[in-house]
């Protein structure tokens, strides 16, 4: 039998034009085998060491993105992947490849529910960016349709493969005792915000990034929020007219007592010697944890150029002897085990939930999406009501009878008005 994992990429842009595309370049030429130990499964290379990788298409919204992102990865791998463009590319996909495996995603924030739920409707399992919706609503459906058909959502949660913070999970959140409090914070360039993405209006520093940290955390604790609030400040972007948030904070309160501030923005200038700031710290009953992402103690500067920091960790180019590279680091990881998984259930009869503790499930990221629909609510009334002078006191509860936006502005309407819920499920 053939044993053949047919991929489409939709969305070739800074990120699945860069990270997917490699990673899916290096699994068609040599497969997944070489990847297994980094992520615990090299029990399995054996196993896998004979599955094929098959790049079957790429979509982009434009023809020329979607043609660029063939010839690169003809350029790399010999083998031509089918160009599709359009705003559902990934409707056309699902119909020409009937024995499509898998459906990796890396469309614009808002435009992830689309093509996953068109293709859990067809049988196609799914590799997602983060955030993998912006609704719980929208999560439930995700949810609801793999468990029905029995796939693979696999969120792209790469920060819970860094080295740094496995070793936190594993071991230090131990040693430092009950989590108190902490910050993680990830600060993007303000290129990204005026430059290449022309969805921003459309999402926010937290919905993009916070899932990143949110993610993190819930993988150390296990333990779901009781409340946020949240602020957002608009003052940089409005200047190039762009209508989004420059930075969004969060604060949310978990159930293990954690008090946990994440902090993000669009806005850095170039001038930042990375190219992003992040890092995390959590103070304990017993200790503390700082782990600084972004100087990890490695920086240069040369004549003609300032001072610079960079992420080896992330994703790195290994020389290999023929003088191409192999692409390696957390950056790949995070597709390495939702592609993993696939390969159990569809080579070796394994069930969705039997793979489930492989990979960054949709259940898991339900919890992250629950918390950026509410504090998207949040932040825009704050916004509003700290420009009419009322202060930011607007936040939100999470409970066993669901999710409710508390609002004490709304108090002269009775106190059914202050506590509005936007969701009826225990999350
Ligand atoms: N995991 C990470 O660290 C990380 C980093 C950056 C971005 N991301 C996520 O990846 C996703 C894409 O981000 P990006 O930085 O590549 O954005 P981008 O704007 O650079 O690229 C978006 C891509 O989607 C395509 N697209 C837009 N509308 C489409 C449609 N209707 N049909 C098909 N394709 C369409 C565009 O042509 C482009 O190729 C976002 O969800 C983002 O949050 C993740």
């Amino acid at each position: 039998m053939a044993h053949t994992i047919k991929i489409a990429l939709v969305g070739a842009g800074m990120f699945g034009g860069d990270v997917h595309l490699r990673a899916y370049a290096d699994l068609q030429r040599f497969g997944i085998a070489g990847q297994l130990a980094r992520v615990g499964l090299d029990k399995w290379t054996r196993d896998f060491a004979p599955v094929q990788f098959e790049l079957a298409a790429v979509a982009t919204r434009s023809e020329a993105s979607a043609r660029r992102a063939q010839a690169h990865f003809k350029d790399w791998t010999g083998h031509e992947p089918r160009a599709y463009h359009g705003a559902t590319p990934w409707d056309d996909i699902l119909r020409d490849i009937p024995d499509l495996d898998v459906l990796a995603v890396a469309t614009p924030d808002n435009l992830h529910t689309a093509p996953i739920l068109a293709a859990l409707g067809k049988g196609v399992h799914v590799i997602t960016e983060k955030p993998m919706c912006l609704t719980i609503h929208e999560a439930d459906e995700i949810i609801a349709a793999a468990r029905a058909k029995g796939l693979v959502v696999s969120v792209d949660m790469h920060k819970r493969y860094d080295p740094d913070h496995l070793r936190v999970r594993d071991d230090i959140q131990k040693r430092i005792g009950a989590p108190l409090y902490g910050t993680a914070y990830l600060e993007e360039p303000l290129e990204v915000a005026t430059g290449t993405f022309k969805w921003v209006e459309s999402s926010d520093p937290f919905s993009y990034v916070g899932p990143h940290w949110t993610d993190l955390i819930y993988s150390y604790y296990h333990s779901k929020p009781v409340s946020l609030t949240a602020v957002g400040q608009k003052k940089r972007l409005i200047r190039d007219g762009i209508l989004a948030y420059d930075a969004v904070q969060v604060r949310v309160d978990f159930e293990n007592g954690l008090s946990m501030n994440f902090h993000n923005n669009w806005i850095t200038p170039p001038e930042f010697e990375g190219p992003v700031n992040q890092g995390h710290e959590i103070v304990g009953a017993d200790g503390k944890v700082e782990s600084d992402q972004q100087y990890r103690g490695f920086r240069w500067w040369n004549q003609g150029d300032k001072s610079r920091t960079s992420n080896n960790h992330f994703t790195r180019d290994v020389t290999r002897p023929d003088g191409t590279s192999a692409y390696v680091g957390y950056g790949v990881d995070s597709l390495t085990v939702g592609l993993a998984a696939v390969c159990r259930v569809k080579f070796h009869g394994e069930t969705r939930d039997a793979v489930a503790p492989l990979y960054p499930t949709a259940e898991e990221s339900r919890i992250s999406v629950a918390l950026i629909h509410a504090a998207a609510l949040v932040r825009d009334l704050n916004f509003t009501y700290l420009n009419e002078g009322k202060g930011a006191t607007v936040t939100a509860r999470f409970g066993p009878d669901g999710i409710f936006i508390v609002d004490p502005n709304r108090a002269d309407s009775g106190v059914d008005a202050v506590f509005q819920q936007i969701y009826d499920r225990p999350i």
